[in-house]
């Protein structure tokens, strides 16, 4: 039997949700679905319409994903979020991760909507609507025409209504109309591309591109892919090129005799930062080693600068169970394993005690890097801050995709927010399992230098053996998901 389902173009993503909740609470299968709404070539049905017996966990991370992806025009986008669903439902892999192809596909798809968006904030040209005079509002009224690639109007529009909450407006796309009025923003049927009259600020605006613009910089390709050529017809400030692109050698040359402005100080090293940085724009490893290889090149932080190299993870690649620590200490930093100082004699007895073989977990950290303050000849450790926990998630990401472990345990707060994105104080949260940003398990535990920094003996010793427990509880969990 196929279901048919047939989605508003207005609220979409909440009539999506809720007709996905609903498929799935029946367990209807992927290929049961049909999301343009007439069944194709079968005869279709309508869903159920009283909820089915099966409860749904849907995690966080794939809501926030399916609030933008559902947003492009790709025809298949509520076949392909929906998949996703279904095989988190069923723990079949990491669909969200950027290592499984359709995660792949997603991420793809939700950073289109958000370039759209971001070109309609750059680039819709409101003009003013002259009264006449039957308004009752004192408020002045502006109305703009764009055509974005996506359906990016409605989540696009906050923006506009912050940014000019005391004026009226509107935005007529060829989808669907934007209309901010007193307030209150609402969204109607598409509308023919408006004859709007000309204003003031158009001339401002054109006055502002003359003045910027840069002749010497003319790259019309990387003009037309920052400014494509369809937004130009839109943008008053547009009508100038043509002859400003005429009068650009002339301008050239001018400036050619004036001579060069010096580089500002600092200028020559951003530029080099900048150049690392692209070049090592994330090419997606294909197996765990290239994932290393590419790991042990790492630019994506500052803190590359100062370690002595990355410290990758060790153990089995097919661990049930991952145990991420924060970051490399100073003798890891020197032999390129993570755990092998202090913290790491302490989690090796704790791991004795619980009966976990090193060789059947994955090691790792959080953050690949040595992050420290030099005191002479001592090398004290930093505590890692949020940036460069999120740019070392990246290699994480890869290693909890290459690896899939059944479960992960998180040794103190800098892990434990790395996989949950949670940033909470540990006290509560420790023994407890929450839903990592790849949708596995992750039971919180302390940190084992936390633990040797306890100057009661009898907090550590409550301490330690709360890490004990927790190793043991990771591992049957780990042992017992399918
Ligand atoms: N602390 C960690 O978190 N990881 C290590 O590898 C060593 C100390």
């Amino acid at each position: 039997m196929t279901f048919a389902v047939a989605l508003p173009d207005r609220g979409t993503f909440d009539a999506w949700r809720t007709a996905a909740r609903l498929a799935m609470s029946h367990r209807i299968p992927p290929d049961q679905i049909d999301w343009t709404g007439d069944g194709g070539l079968f005869a279709a049905t309508a869903l159920p319409a009283d909820p089915g017996p099966h409860q749904v966990l849907v995690p966080q991370a794939f809501v926030k994903l399916a609030g933008s992806v559902i947003w492009h025009s790709d025809p298949a986008r509520f076949a392909r979020l929906y998949q996703a669903l279904w095989r988190i439902d069923r723990h079949d892999g990491m669909p969200l991760s950027q290592a499984d192809p359709l995660g792949r596909r997603l991420h793809l798809l939700t950073k289109g909507v958000g370039r759209d968006i971001h070109k309609m904030h750059a680039f819709v040209r409101f003009r003013e609507c002259p009264s006449d005079g039957s308004a009752t509002s004192p408020r002045r009224r502006f109305a703009a025409w764009f055509e974005p690639e996506h359906n990016t109007l409605e989540p696009g529009s906050s923006f506009f209504a912050k940014r000019f909450g005391d004026m009226d407006w509107l935005i007529a796309t060829p989808r669907l109309t934007a209309q901010f009025e007193g307030g209150s923003l609402s969204f109607g049927p598409a509308a023919a591309r408006p004859d709007l009259p000309e204003d003031a600020s158009e001339g401002l605006w054109a006055t502002y591109f003359a003045n910027i613009f840069n002749p010497a910089r003319i790259k019309l390709h990387a003009m037309q892919s920052e400014m494509p050529k369809k937004y130009w017809k839109n943008l008053p400030e547009t009508r100038l090129i043509p002859e400003m692109l005429k009068d650009a050698e002339a301008r050239v040359q001018r400036m050619r005799a004036a001579g060069a402005t010096p580089a500002r100080p600092g200028a020559a090293a951003i530029s080099t930062r900048y150049r690392a940085a692209m070049a090592q724009a994330p090419l997606l490893p294909a197996t765990l080693a290239e994932a290393r290889d590419a790991a042990l090149q790492c630019r994506r932080c500052a803190l590359c600068e100062a370690a002595t190299q990355t410290v990758w993870g060790t153990g089995a690649a097919d661990a049930r169970l991952m145990i991420v620590g924060e970051q490399p200490g100073d003798q890891e930093d020197l032999s390129g394993r993570p755990f092998v100082g202090p913290a790491g004699q302490m989690l090796g007895a704790a791991m004795a005690a619980a009966g976990v073989a090193s060789e059947r977990v994955w090691l790792t950290n959080a953050v690949k890097h040595f992050k420290f303050t030099s005191r002479g000849k001592l090398r004290l450790h930093q505590t890692p801050d949020r940036p460069e926990i999120e740019q070392c998630r990246w290699w994480l990401g890869l290693e909890l995709a290459f690896i899939a472990p059944r479960m992960t345990l998180a040794l103190g707060a800098a892990a434990a927010f790395a996989l949950t994105g949670n940033a909470a104080p540990l006290a509560a949260r420790r023994g407890t399992t929450e839903t990592g940003l790849h949708d596995g398990p992750v039971l919180v535990s302390w940190h084992p230098a936390h633990i040797l920094r306890l100057a009661d003996p009898q907090s550590r010793d409550r301490a330690r053996q709360e890490l004990i427990d927790d190793l043991a509880s990771a591992d049957a969990l780990a042992t017992r998901i399918a």
